[in-house]
């Protein structure tokens, strides 16, 4: 039985992905650290498609995360054909702060973890002569501002990293994505449901489902740079072009206030 792998696949853009590749006759692998969240959407899942879903709580942000995800599919026998690396946080402050574990936590969540499943799952897809990897970035790795330097730092790693990798599995019939999607109708930011909506009325904002459904098709098309929207395109052209007095103004804010207070 083929499985699709998706860290972070209960919640969010995560779950819209889930229930992409269900719908695609996957049988799922969650991989997230709630275990009640895991159990619900597992439940859901398998109600909803014919397939076999399963969960793994794991914290995927300690070092050995990768290891023993691959030594667990090993265990159960559980052949991953589609692996996502999803799962993220955010925050908004600067680097240099009193919480070094937050940015510890951060760096082995979106770089380390994402980077070792990447080369485990993708030596095995090689061997298989058949695989996709789709890595979940955004569109502030083109934005290298004050608050999110980590953040952005990271998903700017992770699509550089998709491009070398899908370079390298291209002959050995694996695919390799990196989805950089602008903003996002999450939990990611914690902001308030009246905002979400507002947002997602203007245009600004996608919805998880949307996402999802962009990501898996330009992987199984071979896409290797996936930038959701035209007006994130079009940001992304032009974001080169923005003023130290702006980007000055968010390191002020950030300095002063959390994200949601902005
Ligand atoms: N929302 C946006 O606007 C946006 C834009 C661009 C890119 N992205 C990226 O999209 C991805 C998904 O985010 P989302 O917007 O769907 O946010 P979300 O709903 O908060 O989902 C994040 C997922 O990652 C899991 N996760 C977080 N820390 C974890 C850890 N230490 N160990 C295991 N699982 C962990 C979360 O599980 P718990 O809830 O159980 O912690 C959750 O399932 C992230 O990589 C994010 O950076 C989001």
């Amino acid at each position: 039985m083929k499985y699709a792998l998706i860290t972070g696949g209960s919640s969010g853009i995560g779950f819209a992905f889930s229930k992409q590749l269900a719908a695609k006759s996957y049988s799922l692998l969650l991989v997230g650290n709630r275990e009640d969240d895991n159990r619900e959407a597992v439940r859901q899942l398998s109600r909803d498609y014919p397939i076999n879903a399963r969960y793994l709580t794991m914290d995927l942000s300690i070092p050995e995360a990768a290891e023993q995800i691959f030594d667990f599919c090993k265990r159960e026998q559980i052949e991953v054909e589609v692996l996502v690396n999803n799962a993220g946080m955010f925050f908004f402050d600067t680097v240099v702060n009193e919480n070094y574990n937050r940015s510890k936590t951060m760096v082995q969540l979106h770089v380390t973890t994402p980077t070792l499943l990447c080369a485990m799952f993708g030596h095995e897809m090689k061997k298989q002569r058949k695989g996709y990897i789709l890595n979940v970035s955004s569109f502030s790795a083109w934005m290298p501002y004050p608050g999110i330097a980590i953040y952005g730092a990271g998903k700017a790693y992770m699509k550089n990293f998709s491009r070398s990798l899908a370079y390298e599995l291209k002959d050995f019939g694996v695919n390799v994505s990196a989805i950089c999607p602008g903003a996002v109708d999450t939990d990611l930011y914690s902001l308030s449901l009246d905002n979400r909506k507002l947002f997602r009325k203007l245009g600004v904002m996608h919805s998880p489902d949307k996402i999802a459904e962009i990501g898996v098709k330009a992987l199984f098309r071979g896409k290797v740079i996936v930038v959701p929207g035209i007006l994130n395109k079009i940001i992304i052209g032009i974001v080169f072009l923005i003023p130290p007095i702006i980007i000055n103004f968010i390191k002020r804010k950030a300095k002063l206030k959390p994200f949601m207070d902005i």
